[in-house]
């Protein structure tokens, strides 16, 4: 009986945290420029939005445990690999892909969207030691070691079932409905 409260509890936790997530970055999600990530491939059989998904959705419950600004991580992590080409083909851009698309992504991000300080450091440093100056927020920091953990898993296909596979579902139930 106590499993079955506890369960419910959890549940109802889940859900409420599901819905917060959902505010945190509801007029991205519905953005048709954001949904087009969804046509580059970002590693593997990962497409650009759902790596950004699972960047998104770990740094925001990773910021809410620590305190920090659990939105801004949220709406950062979006935004962050907001470049819109498929860098494996071919950019429209010269450079090398690791060092430009931090600043193509935050152009984006700023010509259709508000964006405050840290959600551009957060964007703008997440390729971080690749891009020499250093982030200026723990927000940022946050997000730039997610981005690493979520592209090692997504590149070795590591899914196990507690992590990427996780954010994954959800990232799809978030993708598919309307808000
Ligand atoms: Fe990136
Ligand atoms: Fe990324």
């Amino acid at each position: 009986m106590i499993e079955l409260i506890k369960s419910k509890m959890k549940l109802k936790t889940d859900l409420a945290i599901e819905k917060e997530y959902k505010d945190c970055v509801n007029d991205l999600i519905n953005h048709e420029m954001v949904r087009k990530m969804h046509n580059f491939v970002q590693h593997g059989d990962i497409s650009c939005l759902d790596h950004s998904f699972n960047v998104s959705y770990i740094s925001y419950r990773v910021c809410k445990k620590l305190g920090f600004d659990y939105s801004s991580a949220a709406r950062g992590g979006l935004l962050h690999d907001f470049f819109l080409y498929d860098w494996h083909v071919d950019k429209p851009y010269k450079g090398l892909h690791g060092f430009i698309h931090p600043n193509i992504a935050l152009q984006n991000a700023n010509e259709h969207f508000f964006l405050n300080n840290i959600e551009r450091d957060i964007i703008k440093k997440h390729m971080w030691p690749m891009t020499i100056r250093p982030p200026r927020y723990k927000e940022s920091f946050v997000v730039l070691m997610v981005d690493k953990y979520c592209a090692s898993m997504e590149i070795v296909k590591i899914k196990s079932k507690s992590n990427v596979n996780q954010y994954q579902e959800m990232s799809t139930t978030l993708k598919d409905e309307k808000i």
